[in-house]
């Protein structure tokens, strides 16, 4: 044999014996963690989960400065289980008799090694090991500086393991972001334990990139998200124990609202109480505060927050978060807010969520450039506009459906292109991830649509793709198999 095709197979060899060594419950993926600022020496956590088992595992990292591996601080484990759910009882908030509950989940080990000493935007390489040996190796890219340029996607209610899951992952695999975003209903039904194992892990960090099997993301671009109501809302604690994986898996800032769980306020436990002390302990510090925060990445400000409906936006702790946060942020040139139920929506699903639209002052006051959401499942972007919300009948802000009573100002000279300096903010509905589409009549039927709303894409699953370079920011919503949908310019 050459010796070129020998040190070919002995490359493929060490590739599959890379493989082989294998023990991962859910192989190594990147979040932001508890790091809301740009540094000069950047940072991100990489989690993987293994069998409640010991092991010595360490992580070593390659950047273009490093001249040879460089090792990180041990990583730390966290032990997460939970026991069976119990079957719901007929009749009982309209359970059914034969209701499945879950399984008991066995105790497996949660993870996390922080990946230091990252030079802002520049690639990287990171293996992890296991009693010295390397068992797995990927790249990925640092948080970019307040000088690069950046690519995002951002698709919500995607997590359902359908064909449009992996179609969609496979497509922002293609379009190689620097991260992608997730504004709720991350994974159906009710955010388990059960199912992140079945309808977000083998999808978002498959092995081989494909339209069928979805792609090798996780391991390489860090996700973000906010929470949804099927991430955190649905939840029976008593039948669904291993529900609000949420809290359990994910690894992002923790600068949100320290409140106490008073009504209206924050997440708060409900059900049965047998599971909580395992949970809360396996959450520990990122329950319930993960659920609102804020980011920077390049020369963007995120604003995150939790628009479910145990929460209160109108509570005034929560508002002055929101306003101190937003106003921080006037030095950045872009400041985006994200949250999974949408203030403005023409869909017939969930047309009376309306409630988020009344923090649209908020946003305006504090030149927020766009809204992102989910919950309903097709693209919807709304002209720039501004909103002065007004009482109900009987005085209040909103009715007990969620509906806001107000006036826009809708600014129609940028919906034909004429101009890219929006007058307001733009509202973004992207939550075609995946699941199920709603209304795909709606789209040839602009009667349907409320006033607000300049394009409206329900035929097909579909993704957002925001380029950002300087003062220039191009969203393009590309559709499951590639093809452009819709795209706006903003500049400054
Ligand atoms: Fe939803």
């Amino acid at each position: 044999m050459p010796k070129t095709s020998i040190a070919i197979l002995s490359l493929i060899l060490a590739s599959h014996a890379l493989q082989a060594a294998d023990t991962f419950l859910e192989k190594p993926y990147l979040q932001l963690g508890n790091s809301p600022k740009l540094a000069a020496k950047e940072s991100l956590v990489l989690l993987w989960h293994t069998e409640n088992t010991p092991a010595a595992w360490t992580v070593e990292v390659k950047t273009a400065k490093d001249s040879k591996w460089r090792a990180m601080a041990k990583p730390t484990s966290t032990v997460v289980s939970a026991p069976a759910g119990k079957p719901a009882v007929a009749g009982k908030n309209g359970a059914k008799k034969d209701a499945p509950a879950s399984a008991a989940i066995d105790a497996h080990l949660v993870y996390r090694a922080h990946l230091t000493g990252l030079v802002p935007g520049g690639d990287f390489q990171y293996r992890v090991l296991n009693a010295g040996k390397p068992v797995f190796e990927a790249s990925s890219r640092a948080r970019k500086s307040a000088t690069q340029a950046q690519r995002f996607v951002l698709f919500g209610d995607c997590g359902q393991k359908t064909p449009a899951e992996n179609a969609v992952a496979y497509q922002a695999y293609l379009a190689k972001p620097d991260f992608i975003f997730i504004p709720g209903d991350i994974v159906y039904t009710s955010g388990r334990i059960s199912e992140y194992r079945t309808n977000f892990f083998p999808q978002y960090n498959a092995d081989e990139p494909s339209a069928e099997v979805g792609a090798p993301l996780l391991r390489s671009v860090p996700f973000i998200a906010a929470p949804g109501n099927h991430d955190t809302a649905l939840l029976n604690y008593q039948r669904f124990p291993d529900a609000l994986a949420y809290f359990l898996y994910w690894d992002q800032p923790l600068n949100g609202p320290d409140l106490p769980p008073t009504e209206g306020a924050t997440h708060r436990l409900t059900g049965s109480t047998e599971a909580q002390p395992g949970f809360l302990a396996a959450a520990k510090p990122r329950y319930p505060r993960m659920a609102n925060y804020s980011f920077d990445y390049g020369n963007a400000h995120w604003t995150v927050l939790d628009a479910n409906t145990y929460m209160d936006w109108n509570t005034p702790a929560l508002r002055e978060w929101l306003q101190k946060d937003l106003a921080s942020a006037q030095s950045a040139t872009w400041r985006f807010v994200a949250f999974h139920q949408p203030g403005f929506n023409s869909s017939h699903h969930h047309f009376a969520e309306q409630y988020m639209r009344l923090l649209s002052p908020v946003f305006e006051a504090n030149k927020v450039d766009v809204v992102f959401a989910g919950h309903v499942h097709n693209y919807q972007r709304s002209f720039p506009m501004t909103f002065v919300p007004k009482p109900q009948a009987d005085g209040k802000m909103q009715s007990a459906k969620g509906e806001v009573d107000g006036d826009w100002t809708l600014d129609k000279s940028f919906g034909d292109g004429s101009t890219a300096k929006p007058k307001g903010v733009i509202y973004i509905v992207s939550g075609a991830g995946g699941a199920g589409l709603y209304d795909p009549e709606q789209q040839a039927d602009p009667k349907s649509w409320q006033p607000f709303t300049d394009k409206f894409f329900s035929e097909v699953n579909s993704m957002s793709v925001v380029d950002i370079d300087g003062k220039v920011f191009k969203l393009r919503q590309v559709s499951s198999t590639g093809k452009e949908l819709d795209s706006f310019r903003i500049s400054k």
